[in-house]
């Protein structure tokens, strides 16, 4: 399009001012479509081409400075501020877009698991129940003992993945106290700990004295921690650590859980977040999307990023009015 307008240009003699006053008037149209397509970075791109294009006609045109060349060079910068601020718009509204679309995908997918992990909840209580019961009449040399632990031991795993399934259908509401911070996440680490001597991995934490009470849902904010130390520890080897960090960085207040383990890859870094996207064998890829939302509807946000060395760092940040 840019060169079909520059070759009218080029090729319309400069005396036919009118002809070549529609001409530039049609450069709005890749402008448009350039930041309509590629938002800010396609505007500019287009207006950055049509500029050094059209700038050996005006060279050739030139016959000293005029009020004319006055008003194109407004022109110009009309041009390129218009189609900037469209870019901009356009690339907002596409955001917007895509985080509404991404909460009704999130509300649909809620709503179906809610229904079938409340199907799966009674039959798997029986089943659980009753395999412990007959369990316990058992002799202790019976040969079938074994295959019956085993069925208990996966009954309890599948109960805890409906919990986990049923926790992500639910509506959130928040339930707020003033919190520190720092002591939840050293009750948390307590509750962990079996499973990370389990591991052979240790955990260290950092805490800084300084941090403010927070209005925190303690169980909601407790089963963050939970979860974010749990993917941790899954991913560490025996040997490594997990650190636990609390810090105050100018009106934010952040928790950080960080290891040395197998880490994310940068095109897996969102789809982490998604529902049910796990590279576990027994894992159900609620974990982080839990984390999400429950961070998010304190008001804060998650991010993580990969560790110099090996492993990821996943970051909570508390917003200000969230302190007490
Ligand atoms: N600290 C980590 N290091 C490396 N990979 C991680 C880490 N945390 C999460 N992941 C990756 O993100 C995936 C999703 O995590 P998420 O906690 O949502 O689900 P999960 O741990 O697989 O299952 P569960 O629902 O039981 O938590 C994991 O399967 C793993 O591949
Ligand atoms: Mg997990």
């Amino acid at each position: 399009m840019i060169t079909g307008i520059l070759l009218l240009h080029y090729l319309t003699p400069s005396p036919l001012k009118y002809h070549h006053a529609v001409y530039r008037i049609l450069f709005y149209l890749p402008l448009i479509l350039g930041s309509f397509w590629f938002g800010v970075k396609g505007a500019l791109y287009v207006s950055i081409a049509v500029f050094f294009l059209y700038f050996p006609y005006v060279i050739m045109e030139w016959q000293g400075f005029s009020f004319r060349d006055f008003s194109r060079v407004i022109e110009g910068a009309l041009y390129i501020s218009i189609t900037c601020i469209l870019g901009f718009l356009t690339e907002r509204e596409r955001a917007r877009h895509a985080a509404a679309l991404q909460a009704e995908r999130f509300a649909a997918i809620g709503k179906a698991v809610a229904e079938i992990a409340h199907d799966m909840k009674t039959p798997l209580m029986a089943i659980g129940g009753f395999a412990n019961q007959v369990f316990r009449k058992l002799n202790p040399e019976d040969p079938n003992r074994k295959k019956l632990e085993t069925v208990i031991q996966e009954t309890a795993r599948l109960e805890s993945m409906v919990k986990e399934m049923l926790d992500f259908g639910r509506p959130l509401t928040l339930d707020r106290t003033e919190t520190d911070l720092n002591d939840l996440v050293e009750g948390t680490e307590l509750l962990t700990s079996p499973v990370a001597e389990e591991a052979g991995v240790d955990i260290k934490t950092e805490l800084d004295p300084s941090l403010p009470l927070l209005l925190l849902d303690k169980a909601r904010i407790e089963q963050v921690i939970t979860n974010l130390i749990t993917n941790a520890l899954g991913a560490s080897s025996k040997g490594q650590t997990v650190w636990i960090r609390t810090r105050s960085t100018g009106p934010y207040v952040e928790l950080e859980i960080s290891d040395r383990g197998t880490g994310i890859k940068q095109e897996d870094k969102d789809k982490v977040f998604q529902p049910f996207y796990s590279t576990k064998k027994s894992g159900t890829g609620l974990g982080l999307p839990i984390v999400k939302r429950v961070v998010e509807s304190h008001g804060g946000e998650i991010f993580l990023r990969p560790n110099p060395e090996a492993g990821v760092t996943f970051t909570v940040r508390f917003p200000p009015d969230l302190k007490s």
